[in-house]
């Protein structure tokens, strides 16, 4: 390591994750790393090397910029590859993750009046996709030792509006796959995977997204596997898979049945060509995040007030989108979760306190004046939709969470080891950090 990178920039520094992939930062016979520019170097992320710069100069010398226009396409081969790596029939790639899912649940032809179960731990683009169909959105309670969705939550939220389960695979781990699939199946409601975290996560051994009738991923620019922005459908189901493919492009040779509705939500094949080369990297990276993750967990057990989140039985792999725990206060002499964070930085450790409450925010609870909801479900109804909003388990969940970008599990075992220890001297000063 150059005597100029102390440990605190090393754990977040392109080198620092660029040799976790065995690249040496600067060596004629293997790729050099491209550094982000140095006001972003802390988060390493996105990396590329000759293959990301080979492979957009060929598209951008090609003329061919975008799918439609005839002959070979990034595009195609980019969904060849990702539902061949995730033993998936069909692909469909989108503009993000966010068009991933409103091309889905277009293709479902979700509406008005509908009601879709979803987490309230989630990014709200799981909500804005319910929203932009101007279904209702039901939130089912998280399991607060996974933090995934509830499946004993998501039964009870059933009603006979209920279109679709969306449950969330939150930080890359699946959520019960089993139970919701079950629940799916007996209550004869469609199953569909927000996946946008999961990229080579595992349910008994079967990627993710196929499990219900299909999955949504992104590939937006924090995301496991990025092009910046980006996205993609993956499913079983030939005809979904068709509806879907309609759905997202305007014109031309349709596959499916019309609904009379559509969009254009295609990927780009720059962006296609990027995702491309970035699968070169994804399995390494994974293995190393799996390793990491599993390490951190072992060491983090060890000290009183530390709990990470628990992976479910039936996950035989995360992503590790991100890492998350919970943090006890009392454990560290009632030193609030703000100020653990706040040292946490201080050794060179960034960490996050996570989600902040969705179904109690203001962006949430303003669809009940929304005048197109109250005009479609009625005022009445808007007002009691407030009140089954509640997620007391959640509203517990987001004080105690603290997460580590994915990046973070790139590093080294010794990194993980410095991660544990910084957490270990915050706890034996943590009485005099409270009062400071
Ligand atoms: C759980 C979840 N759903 C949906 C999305 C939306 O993806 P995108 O940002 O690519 O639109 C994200 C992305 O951050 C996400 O984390």
């Amino acid at each position: 390591m150059p005597r100029s990178l102390t440990r605190r920039t090393f754990l977040g520094s392109a080198a620092g994750a660029g040799l976790a992939f065995g690249i040496p930062p600067s060596s004629a016979a293997e790729p050099t790393v491209v550094r982000p520019p140095a006001a972003r170097a802390a988060s390493a992320w996105p990396l590329s090397d000759h293959r990301d710069e080979a492979a957009l100069l060929a598209v951008l010398r090609s003329g061919k910029w975008g799918r439609t226009s005839g002959g070979d396409s990034r595009v195609k081969e980019f969904e060849t590859a990702f539902a061949s790596r995730m033993q998936a029939s069909h692909c469909v790639a989108t503009s993000s993750g966010t068009t991933a899912l409103l091309t889905a649940l277009g293709a479902l032809n979700i509406g008005p009046g509908d009601e879709v179960i979803m987490p309230p731990y989630t990014f709200v683009a799981t909500f804005n996709a319910i929203t932009a169909n101007f279904a209702l959105p039901i939130f089912a309670d998280s399991d607060a030792a996974s933090f995934q969705i509830d499946p004993v939550k998501v039964s009870a939220a059933i009603t006979p509006a209920t279109k679709l389960l969306l449950p969330v695979h939150i930080a890359g781990s699946p959520a019960d796959l089993d139970a919701l699939s079950t629940l799916a199946k007996t209550r004869r409601i469609t199953l569909l995977e927000d996946a946008c975290q999961a990229p080579l996560a595992e349910w008994r051994g079967r990627p993710v997204g196929t499990v219900g009738l299909g999955g949504c991923f992104s590939f937006q620019a924090s995301k496991n596997l990025t092009s910046g922005e980006g996205g993609a459908i993956l499913t079983n189901d030939e005809t979904f898979a068709h509806l879907c493919y309609d759905f997202h492009t305007p014109g031309g040779g349709k596959k499916s049945a019309s609904s009379g509705r559509g969009a254009n939500y295609r990927l780009t094949e720059f962006q296609a060509a990027v995702l491309l080369a970035q699968m070169t990297r994804l399995e390494a990276q994974a293995t190393t995040r799996d390793d990491n993750a599993a390490y951190l967990s072992e060491l983090l057990r060890k000290i009183p007030g530390i709990t990470p989140a628990a992976l479910i039985p039936g996950v035989t792999r995360s992503a590790w989108h991100l890492y998350m725990f919970h943090y006890e206060s009392a454990k560290f002499a009632g030193l609030p979760r703000a100020k653990f964070i706040a040292a946490l930085a201080k050794e060179g450790v960034a960490a996050s306190s996570g989600y902040a409450s969705l179904n109690t925010s203001a962006h949430v609870k303003a669809l009940a004046s929304n005048p197109h909801y109250q005009r479609l479900y009625g005022k009445d109804t808007m007002v009691r939709w407030l009140d089954r909003n509640q997620c007391p388990v959640n509203d517990r969940l987001v004080e105690a969470a603290v997460w580590f970008g994915q990046t973070k599990l790139l590093g080294s075992r010794t990194d993980m080891e410095k991660i544990a220890s910084a957490i270990t001297s915050i706890q034996l000063r943590a009485g005099e950090l409270a009062r400071s």
